[in-house]
């Protein structure tokens, strides 16, 4: 930061009130991002409705500032400040806004004071006046009377690009979401939003040169036969882009290319290098079908798609995807084959690289630069692209090092649709876990860039790919709280960030986003396992999360409520119920529901066999089927003897369910607990007694099941299907500890 005569008067100050401040400091300045200073002094200021807003001359987008900061303390106090705007300096009892000329401001500076006068808000443009604004809200007590505590602060952001994106192909939102999204971000100080507009699964933008592409390129057939899909006219992209940029933020498009472009294919299928016909995919994942790279009007189709595109978003930069496209396509298609030559290209890297090149130049023309993921550093980087780091950040240091530009997204830490807290509790999500800590953590900057390399590290961002997000409730239970710790680590000096000061700040903000109407995600009760079969009598631990939560729990299969028990210690039960378990946050705001069921039975009877043969039996039915319920007997196509309990080896059909079963031997009594982890539904029994059935269509999670046995021998069946590409099961066990092992063969017969 700057050294400012201001910021020296303020580190002055703070000599004489740190005192006195830090106690009070920490009950009641919250404010998510941390500021860069931030002074606070005992005593409140009080809002009323009789407050007024003062302007001196000069303050741009007065109207905006005041619309805005009026209805928020509305929403937040309750408070009906007159939204005139007045520009004689009265002495008590105003918020005011007051213009900075230094040159050595940011544009996103601001400096924040309230004292017994009122509130002053001073910044060098309305950007800086909106976030003091938004620290200033972040001021207001959400209960009680409404008193902002005196503080001074004076504050600016170490990274210029602080982003946040949506997918809205594979799930669709509307316009009000994508509006309470924009003002979600704008809270936190967050400058961009990424909006991904095309993808395989959808078509999400209104082209008028090409009608087909929402006709057609919107809807897709999903596998119960309903129709699904929706799109933005040009009138609503224009209206989110306006109320985006009434609270700053930049909105980006992307127009993925060449790969995920299914929807457009299937909308104008000699786009593609093969004839089709093609339809709007309805799964998941990565398809051999993109825009043929050697045909002439493939690029005229882009060209003018991104000419309707720029005259819709004034953005600086356009995103052009760039990522997971395959070549199989390209390397079997004579006009790419012939353009590789003609271009004196070594290979299909190469091609895409000459693609994105392509596009490159011609948005170049119309003042706009790319933005990228990081495959586009394959086959050569286009000479101005900006690069956005997903798989990882070693694209991003690749970039760097070759001087261009940077956005950090990795997987580890930036991807919201991960899990957030353990799977075997949570929704379905994609995979990968990024909790709150873990993105609180996240250093954008890598430490091996040279001073001016780290320069190109424009930021970070959060994306928000929504295959497992069908409500727009999940999404915000995927982006709250983390989109917080994200915009500590864009906004706030690596110095200053503190987990343990950042957790504490973090009470304020579940009531804020609560408040809101913001689903925002509370972690569940931990402990135990979701199902279980107990003898006799069974106890059920709960962990409670922190002094600010307390769980409630029924026994009688009702969801808790605010007069449900509340857990104190572990569960004792000695008849079939189910537990059903809530985290209840002081703020209000709740977990999702957890449902434990707790079966008593009498413990199997052991099998008296004798003659076993190594290894356990399997057949394999051939069909694509979505869930274990739906797998039908009589398809036999294959049969043998497996390993273990997994995937038996080279089996001819591309989807299929296998039926794997024998005999389980158990060498001691006690209570045996069974981890399966699996993307493709599954089951698994014991005797009569299902312990673990996962089902659902491509999921991917680990789900687990617990048992008392007793010593002796006992049928086992699993079932396992195949029903994506990445099909994938692990059933790992144990006994009493949770040291989880792969089955032993030496314990699997048939
Ligand atoms: C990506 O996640 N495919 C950029
Ligand atoms: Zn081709």
């Amino acid at each position: 930061m700057r050294t400012s005569l201001l910021f020296l008067l303020l580190v002055s100050t703070q000599i004489i009130n740190s005192i006195t401040s830090e106690a009070q400091t920490k009950k009641s300045v919250n404010i998510i991002p941390k500021p860069a200073r931030l002074i606070s002094s005992e005593g409140t200021f009080l809002l009323e409705n009789s407050t007024r807003f003062v302007f001196s001359e000069g303050v741009e987008n007065k109207k905006v500032l005041v619309g805005y900061l009026s209805d928020q303390i509305y929403e937040l106090a309750g408070l009906r400040i007159s939204k005139k705007i007045s520009n004689k300096l009265s002495s008590a009892n105003v918020i005011s806004f007051k213009p900075v000329q230094d040159k050595n401001w940011g544009n996103e500076e601001y400096e924040l004071a309230i004292d017994n006068k009122g509130v002053l808000i001073k910044a060098k443009s309305a950007r800086g006046f909106f976030y003091g604004i938004q620290s200033f809200l972040q001021l207001i007590p959400l209960q009680g009377a409404p008193e902002v505590p005196f503080v001074k602060i004076l504050d600016e952001p170490r990274y210029q690009y602080r982003g946040m994106h949506l997918d809205v192909c594979r799930h669709f939102f509307s316009v009000g979401f994508i509006k309470k999204y924009i003002d979600l971000m704008a809270m936190y100080k967050m400058n961009t939003f990424h909006w991904h507009l095309t993808e395989d699964q959808g078509w999400r933008i209104e082209i008028k040169k090409y009608p087909k592409l929402t006709e057609v390129g919107a809807w897709r057939t999903e596998k119960d036969g309903s129709r699904y899909g929706g799109f933005y006219t040009q009138e609503q992209i224009k209206e989110v882009v306006a109320y985006a940029a009434d609270r700053f933020i930049t909105v980006i498009p992307e127009i993925e290319l060449p790969g995920h472009s299914v929807a457009a294919l299937a909308a104008y299928p000699e786009l593609a290098c093969n004839e089709g016909p093609f339809e709007v995919e309805n799964e998941w994942g990565v398809f051999d079908d993109v825009y043929c790279a050697g045909k002439e009007s493939t690029f005229e189709f882009l060209q003018n798609v991104m000419l309707e595109v720029i005259e819709l978003f004034p953005s600086k930069y356009i995103h052009i995807g760039g990522d997971e496209c395959p070549k199989a396509s390209w390397k079997k298609c004579p006009l790419c084959q012939k353009r590789i030559k003609e271009e004196g290209l070594k290979d299909e890297h190469e091609l895409q690289s000459y693609f994105i090149q392509r596009m490159e130049k011609f948005l170049l023309t119309k003042n706009r630069k790319i933005i990228g993921w990081d495959e586009i550093l394959e086959g050569g980087l286009a000479p101005e692209a900006t690069v956005m780091s997903w798989r990882g950040i070693k694209g991003g240091i690749e970039a760097a090092k070759q001087h261009h530009d940077v956005i950090m997204t990795p997987g580890t830490h930036c991807y919201f649709d991960h899990y957030q807290d353990v799977d075997y509790i949570e929704p379905t999500a994609i995979g990968g876990f990024s909790s709150l800590e873990k993105v609180y953590s996240f250093e954008p900057t890598p430490a091996e860039l040279s001073e001016m390399e780290a320069k190109h590290i424009l930021g970070a961002q959060g994306n928000v790919w929504t295959e497992y997000m069908h409500t727009s409730d999940r999404v915000e239970y995927m982006v709250a709280p983390r989109i917080c710790a994200l915009a500590e680590v864009v906004w706030s000096r690596k110095s200053q960030r503190n987990w343990n000061d950042f957790k504490s700040r973090m009470n304020h903000h579940y009531a804020l986003l609560h408040k809101k109407s913001i689903n925002v995600f509370v972690r569940a009760p931990h402990g135990g396992v979701n199902k279980n079969f107990f003898f006799n009598r069974m106890s059920l631990p709960l962990e409670i999360d922190s002094e600010h939560t307390i769980i409630r729990y029924t026994l009688d299969g009702s969801d808790p409520d605010n007069y449900s028990a509340v857990y104190k210690e572990a569960i004792e039960l000695n008849s079939t119920t189910t537990v059903k378990a809530q985290s209840f946050h002081e703020s209000g705001a709740k977990s999702k529901i957890r449902s434990i069921e707790c079966i008593k039975i009498e413990p199997l009877q052991s099998e008296t066999r004798t003659e076993l043969n190594e290894d356990l039996k399997y057949k394999v039915l051939k069909g694509k089927f979505a869930s274990i319920h739906d797998v039908i007997e009589d398809e036999v196509v294959n049969c043998g003897i497996v390993e273990g309990l997994k995937f038996p080896e080279n089996i001819e059909a591309e989807f299929y369910a296998v039926e794997i079963t024998g005999y389980l031997k158990i060498d001691e009594n006690a209570t045996y607990t069974f981890f399966n982890y699996s993307i493709d539904p599954a089951l698994f029994s014991i005797g009569e007694h299902l312990v673990i059935e996962s089902d659902g269509l491509n999921s991917r999670h680990q789900r687990r099941g617990r048992i008392y046995l007793k010593q002796g021998l006992y049928p086992i069946r699993m079932l396992l299907l195949k029903n994506t590409p990445y099909a994938n099961q692990k059933l790992t066990w144990c006994s009493k500890f949770f040291d989880q092992t792969i089955i032993p063969s030496s314990h699997l017969s048939h």
